[in-house]
């Protein structure tokens, strides 16, 4: 049988050096935080416990990480250890280690909450690398011709791994060192839980380092295996904004030559930004100036043409988006024209064949097939039919202060310009709403509604008003303009 395996990963940290109020693993890398992306690479080891270690802004990072696994099975085994003070990577361990079962026996793999290139993949093989070696204590390192600011891997006379010394403390000829700490851990519990309670804070930071673990295991005789990583970006961890921004740079310049080998044309590869999880057809041309994040699913033949902000947006096959276009968690049919300037937000639902012109807002309204809004409109709660020309200016008014109402049009309506429907309201199929219409009740099929004013003129009335106002400071203003 399998040993049971345990999760722990440390995300309690402020993140000194990114110089932010908001806790490091908070920060977003392609529209993602980190401790998202972290948690991921574990989570899918299904592991039989998950540990975060939380405690800077712990509030936040448990509900991030909660709705980024909800519904899965991973929940289940999701826990969250309180590190009520920074005493340092070491302390944090034990937190976690607090929140196993006290008989829990088997292999523990520990993590840092800010490597969110981190995969599932790689920490398999390192769970194989360890378990082969039938040592107590693994831990993933690697060779780099700049090592900065991570911990240096010291090996002794016999080439064999005797400590990590962080660069802190290192000595000059420690600090040459190219070989660094990975920055994963899996061990034996019962030797996890020995090494943990013999730490000491004697170190330049006075924490307690979770990488001292190796040098007292060592010390204690057992066997600690250094796996060299095979692939180096994956164990890069974010510090700075810096380090964020570069990570961000690599990952994108990654999804966009891939999407470019699939066929779709980027025209300016340098202003476009596309979440990895992002689907995109063939031969769909994207403009400069473009996000489209989350897990957007974009169909062939699309056409955006620039500056659009685009999460969780499914378009279909040959639909155009003009300049401007900002949509979030809705759908766009195939063959739709969009913008320029339009606000799509969520439970927007087009079924295809539509145009959304410009300064048109819509918010849960699902929209027949062939159906328009070209201009200046709101459709908020509102279900359309098909074929109907939504007018210049027309708004659904879903809003009483205190519930939101649905507005229902038919199939092949003319809603007139400047008309507002107030909801909750059904107008029928085949409806003529006369411009300028307040719709107050239903409206049956095939009617003809209308509710202004019949039009009146005054001859000569515009004199007599600015008579009316002859001394009044802005009278010369109005005069002279004449
Ligand atoms: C750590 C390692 C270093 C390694 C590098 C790899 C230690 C002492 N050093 O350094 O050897 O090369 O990662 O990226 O472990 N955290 C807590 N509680 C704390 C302190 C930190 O939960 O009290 C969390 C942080 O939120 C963070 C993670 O631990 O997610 C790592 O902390 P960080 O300060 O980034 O460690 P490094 O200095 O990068
Ligand atoms: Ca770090």
């Amino acid at each position: 049988m399998e040993r049971p395996l345990a999760a722990i990963v440390l995300a309690a940290g402020l993140g000194t050096r990114m110089r932010s109020a908001r806790a490091k693993v908070l920060h977003e890398l392609a529209g993602e935080p980190l401790i998202v992306r972290s948690v991921r690479a574990f989570a899918a080891l299904d592991p039989g416990f998950l540990v975060v270690v939380i405690g800077h802004q712990a509030a936040d990072v448990e509900k991030t990480v909660r709705t980024a696994y909800s519904g899965r099975e991973a929940q289940a085994r999701l826990r969250f250890a309180i590190q009520n003070v920074l005493r340092g990577t070491g302390d944090a361990a034990r937190c976690g280690l607090e929140l196993l079962p006290q008989d829990f026996a088997g292999d523990i793999l520990i993590g840092y909450g800010d490597m969110p290139m981190l995969t599932a993949p790689t920490l398999r093989r390192f769970i194989e690398a360890h378990r082969a070696s039938g040592a107590p204590l693994s831990f993933t390192s690697l060779m780099l011709d700049h090592p900065a600011a991570y911990g240096r891997v010291v090996r002794g006379a016999d080439g064999q791994v005797s400590a990590i010394v962080e660069a802190r403390d290192a000595s000059p000829p420690e600090l040459a060192i190219k070989e660094i700490n990975g920055g994963i851990y899996l061990a034996d519990s019962a030797v996890l839980r020995q090494a943990l309670a013999a730490l000491g804070a004697n170190n330049a930071q006075h924490e307690y380092y979770l990488t001292d673990i190796v040098g007292i295991a060592r010390q204690r005789g057992y066997r600690v295996v250094a796996w060299q990583a095979p692939v180096a970006e994956e164990f890069a961890g974010i510090n700075s904004r810096e380090e964020l921004a570069r990570m961000e740079r690599h990952l994108r310049e990654e999804v966009n030559r891939r999407l470019m080998a699939e066929g779709v044309t980027l025209i300016d590869p340098a202003s476009v930004y596309i979440a990895p999880e992002v689907k995109i057809g063939v031969d769909t041309t994207i403009g400069p100036n473009v996000q489209i994040l989350g897990h957007s699913r974009i169909g062939s033949g699309v056409l955006i043409d620039g500056t659009a902000w685009l999460r969780n947006v499914e378009i279909g096959d040959r639909s155009h988006l003009k300049l401007g276009v900002r949509a979030e968690d809705c759908v766009i049919g195939e063959e739709c024209e969009v913008g320029p300037f339009a606000n799509l937000r969520e439970g927007t639902r087009l079924e295809g064949h539509n145009r959304i012109g410009n300064f048109v807002e819509t918010k849960k309204a699902r929209i027949g097939r062939g159906t328009k809004a070209s201009h200046l409109s709101y459709l908020g709660d509102a279900v359309i039919g098909e074929e109907t020309n939504v007018g210049c200016g027309v708004i659904t008014v879903n809003y009483d202060g205190y519930d939101k109402h649905e507005t229902r049009v038919g199939d092949r309506c003319m809603v007139g310009c400047d008309s507002q429907l107030i909801a909750p309201v059904t107008v029928g199929n085949d409806v003529y709403v006369a411009s300028g219409t307040t719709i107050l009740h239903d409206v049956p099929d095939g009617a003809l509604v209308m509710s202004q004013h019949p039009q009146r003129e005054k001859p000569g009335w515009t004199a007599q008003w600015h008579r009316r106002h002859a001394g009044h400071p802005r009278a010369n203003a109005r005069q002279s303009r004449k």
